[in-house]
C-alpha cells in the first residue's frame, strides 16, 4: 500500500522534465490544456482530454470513458505504469478512481490546477464517482505516489477562484492550532493568491495531520474535515455556488451555532469574524444578498443524503475553540431549526 502522505513537490513553473511522461497517460482538463505550452503537451505520448465537472464522475458514463482511455493509451499497460492527473477536484477524483482499478491499480501522480484541489482534494487519497446524480457514492482510497504543485498553474486561474480556495484555507486554519487563523488575517495587504500560496503547505500539513490518524475515516476523526460542509453542501447544490464559497457560508453557519452547542467563546467568535472580513469573506446573510431556502427543501436535502447511508442522524462538525473541531450527532430537524433562527431558511 502506498503511504497516505504523498511526497509533495512545490515548484514555481510547470515543466514536464521531472514527470515520468514516457509510456504513461496524462489525463488533463481540456480547458487547462488550452493554456499549456505545446512543448508540455508534446512531452506526453498519451493524452486523454476530459471536460471537468460532475458529469465526468458519473458511474453511468464510466464504461465509455474507460474504453476511450484504453483506446488512447496504446501500450501494454502494467501496474508499473502511471496516470498523471492534471486538473481540479473532479479530474483528480475521476483519474484517481481509474488509476485505482485499472490493472488492479496503476501508479498515480496528481497535479492540481485549482486552489481547492491543491489545498484539499489532491491529498489524502479519496477517489470518487457519482451514482444517479448522488455525489461520491463509489470510490476508493488511493493516495497518489507523488503530488506536484506548480505556482504558475495555480495563478493562471481567474482571480475569483481564489475566493474558493480561501474558504477551504480558512477551514484548515480554524482546525489547526492557533495562530494560523490570525496569521491569515494579518496577511491582508497581500493578494488572495499570494496568501493562498504562502500558507498552502501549512494547510496541507494540517490535512495530513488528521488524515494520517484516520486514513480510512473509520475513527470519525477524518470527518472533522467536513467543518462547514453540511450547510455548505446544501447551498452549493441549491444555488450552484462554487464549492469553496459554499464552504465559507457553511462556516458562518457552523461557527454561529458552535457558540451554543459546543461552548465556542464569544470573543473567539468575534475575532474569527474579523479575520473573515479582513480576507473579504462575507456572510451572504449579513450582506442581505441571500434568498433563504425553504425549511422543507433543506430538510429534504439533509435527509436525502442520509437515506443513502441508512441512518437518520447527521454528523455535524462544531468548533469548540480554534484548533478544536468536534463531531456531534444532530437531527435534520435541529439543523433546520437553527438555520431558520440564523436566517438561512424560512
Ligand atoms: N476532503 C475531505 C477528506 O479528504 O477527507
Amino acid at each position: 500500500m502506498i503511504p497516505f502522505k504523498s511526497p509533495l513537490f512545490l515548484k514555481d513553473q510547470i515543466s514536464a522534465t521531472e514527470l515520468p511522461c514516457h509510456d504513461n497517460l496524462l489525463i488533463i482538463d481540456r480547458a487547462v490544456a488550452k493554456n499549456m505550452s505545446p512543448e508540455f503537451l508534446r512531452a506526453f505520448p498519451f493524452v486523454y482530454l476530459v471536460d471537468a465537472g460532475e458529469n465526468l464522475k458519473s458511474l453511468e458514463q464510466f464504461p465509455q470513458n474507460l474504453s476511450e482511455i484504453l483506446q488512447v493509451w496504446k501500450t501494454n499497460i502494467s501496474r508499473d505504469h502511471t496516470i498523471i492527473a492534471l486538473g481540479g477536484g473532479s479530474v483528480g477524483d475521476f483519474a484517481g478512481f481509474v488509476a485505482s482499478v485499472l490493472k488492479r491499480g496503476v501508479k498515480l501522480i496528481h497535479i492540481p490546477s485549482t486552489w481547492l484541489a491543491a489545498i484539499d482534494s489532491a491529498h489524502g487519497g479519496k477517489t470518487a464517482l457519482n451514482v444517479q446524480g448522488h455525489k461520491n457514492q463509489i470510490g476508493t482510497f488511493y493516495p497518489a505516489e507523488k503530488i506536484y504543485i506548480f505556482k504558475d498553474l495555480l495563478f493562471q486561474q481567474p482571480s475569483e477562484r481564489a475566493l474558493d480556495g480561501l474558504g477551504e484555507m480558512v477551514k484548515m486554519a480554524l482546525m489547526d492550532t492557533p495562530p494560523f487563523i490570525s496569521d491569515l488575517g494579518d496577511a491582508v495587504e497581500e493578494s488572495s493568491e499570494n496568501i493562498l500560496w504562502r500558507y498552502l503547505e501549512k494547510a496541507i500539513a494540517g490535512k495530513y495531520k488528521i488524515v494520517l490518524q484516520d486514513p480510512y475515516e473509520t475513527e470519525g476523526l477524518r470527518k472533522l474535515l467536513n467543518l462547514g460542509h453540511t450547510m455548505g453542501h446544501a447551498l452549493e447544490v441549491h444555488y450552484a455556488l462554487p464549492h469553496g464559497q459554499a464552504v465559507t457560508q457553511g462556516l458562518f453557519f457552523a461557527l454561529a451555532w458552535s457558540r451554543e452547542r459546543a461552548g465556542f467563546a464569544e470573543d473567539d467568535y468575534e475575532k474569527i469574524l474579523k479575520v473573515f472580513a479582513q480576507l473579504n469573506l462575507k456572510s451572504q446573510i449579513q450582506e442581505n444578498s441571500f434568498r433563504p431556502l425553504s425549511k422543507e427543501t433543506l430538510k429534504e436535502f439533509l435527509l436525502k443524503d442520509k437515506k443513502i447511508d441508512g441512518s437518520s442522524l447527521i454528523d455535524f462538525i462544531f468548533l469548540r475553540a480554534p484548533g478544536q473541531a468536534v463531531r456531534q450527532k444532530v437531527s435534520a430537524e435541529e439543523i433546520v431549526a437553527e438555520a431558520a433562527r440564523q436566517g438561512w431558511c424560512q
